[in-house]
């Protein structure tokens, strides 16, 4: 019974960490469609502009983008970094800003197999989603810039 309702308890912290995640990522701004040519994005998503700290803080943050659960990056003070993907230092000396956005928005048009997901892609192309997280994105439109505008600055 203890047992039991510990885990409910544990199950109801993380289904409100990640709903309050979601919530925060579409209360902010409905979505915006973006068009890509080349490999790349050239407007930024919704005509926002990106704040490179608050990128950092969110490419480190489990509750937010994550990217540290995959991928290598420049922030030493977390002590554990993914190797899935590759590793994002020298990211801005390598791709533009507009090849950077397309990459977060939705890498699956640079490679249909990838296991990184789709961070703005149309909620409307999404299935086998669970009723309350249809028609939402995993990250808002401006945390997508947040995070381009931290990573031009990785050279
Ligand atoms: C589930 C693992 C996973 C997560 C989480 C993830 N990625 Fe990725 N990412 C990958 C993989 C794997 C690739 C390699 C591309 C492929 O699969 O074709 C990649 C590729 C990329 C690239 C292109 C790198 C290159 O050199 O071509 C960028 C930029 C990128 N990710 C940024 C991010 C950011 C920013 C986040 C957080 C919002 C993030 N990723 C979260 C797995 C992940």
């Amino acid at each position: 019974m203890r047992g039991r309702s510990v885990r409910s308890l544990l199950w109801l912290g993380l289904y409100a960490a990640c709903a309050s995640a979601l919530a925060d990522a579409s209360a902010q701004q409905a979505y915006c469609e973006w068009q890509s040519a080349d490999f790349a994005i050239a407007s930024p998503l919704c005509g926002l502009d990106g704040d490179p700290a608050r990128g950092r803080a969110l490419a480190a943050d489990s509750h937010g983008g994550n990217c540290l659960a995959c991928h290598p990056m420049p922030i030493d003070e977390e002590p554990f970094h993914g190797t899935i993907g590759p590793p994002l230092q020298g990211i801005g000396a390598r791709y533009s800003a507009a090849q950077i956005r397309l990459r977060i928005v939705d890498e699956k048009q640079l490679n249909p197999m990838t296991i990184m997901p789709g961070f703005y892609r149309d909620p409307a192309l999404a299935n086998r989603i669970a009723g309350e997280f249809w028609g939402k994105t995993f990250l808002s439109a401006q945390q997508v810039e947040d995070l381009v505008a931290y990573l031009v600055t990785l050279k």
